[in-house]
């Protein structure tokens, strides 16, 4: 059964899993002509709030893309300003997390990240691992098709080792050996700055996902924004390929 619940007198079924992709955080810098990264701080800071909102709103997961495996091709400059915006969100994060009772995963391979970064992803999903508050989770050099070969990898493994037998593979098999394999799929999935496309997000999990695009540059995305998306997401009627 979905969450119900009343919004500004109106009463919604909450999505259970909202991904987002924040998208938007250079063009909202060069509009004030400023560098890119100022762009990303400010996203950055958006990324906090909301997980406060979604929370207080009802969801229960909230899944964001970060940083794509597809972003290592911008400037050494930005991406170097992204990871240490990234250190410091990961540290400040842990104590935010214990506090608001979240626990955060990560999704993406991070055998291409810094060290010190990945200690301190262990760290912070060591230490909020109990916590049953928001399940926050941050897609961070992930790609959707990257995810998929890595499980596959996997499955080949399980075949050569003979674990299993190629005509045995499921979906369920597949969907288990993915990054998300303890997360529910999306019920709506957020894109801001006006771009229609997936760029190698969450793939096979979007299957049968609502989409909301919003002209919003992710800096100046707000809860009125995400209450926005939610209204939109009641007027959808999920068919999964039934009819009704
Ligand atoms: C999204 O904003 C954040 C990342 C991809 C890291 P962009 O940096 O893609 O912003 P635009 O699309 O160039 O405006
Ligand atoms: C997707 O945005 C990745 C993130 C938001 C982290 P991009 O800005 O990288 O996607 P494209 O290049 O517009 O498809
Ligand atoms: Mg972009």
């Amino acid at each position: 059964m979905d969450l119900k619940k009343l919004i500004d007198g109106e009463e919604l079924n909450i999505p259970k899993h909202v991904a987002i992709i924040m998208d938007g955080n250079g063009r909202w810098a060069k509009k004030r002509l400023m560098p890119r990264n100022v762009g990303h701080k400010a996203g950055a800071r958006v990324v906090e709030q909301m997980c406060e909102d979604a929370y207080n709103l009802g969801i229960k997961y909230l899944t964001v893309y970060a940083f794509s495996t597809e972003n290592w091709k911008r400037s050494v400059e930005e991406v170097t300003g992204i990871m240490n915006l990234l250190r410091n969100y990961l540290k400040d994060c842990i104590e935010r997390a214990s506090k608001n009772n979240m626990r955060v995963r990560v999704i993406g391979d991070r055998t291409a990240l810094a060290p010190d970064i990945v200690d301190r992803i262990n760290e912070l999903e060591r230490k909020t691992k109990d916590y049953d508050g928001l399940q926050f989770t941050i897609a961070l050099n992930y790609g959707g098709r990257d995810e998929l070969r890595r499980a596959v990898v996997c499955l080949a493994k399980d075949v050569k080792a003979g674990l299993i037998s190629p005509d045995d593979i499921s979906e369920d098999m597949i969907s288990d050996k993915l990054d998300t394999f303890d997360l529910p799929d999306p019920d709506l999935m957020i894109r801001t700055s006006g771009e229609y496309r997936l760029s190698n997000y969450l793939i096979w999990q979007l299957a049968y996902t609502e989409f909301y695009f919003t002209d919003v540059l992710w800096p100046d995305f707000t809860v009125e924004h995400l209450k926005e998306a939610i209204r939109y997401f009641n007027g959808r009627e999920r068919r999964y390929g039934g009819v009704k």
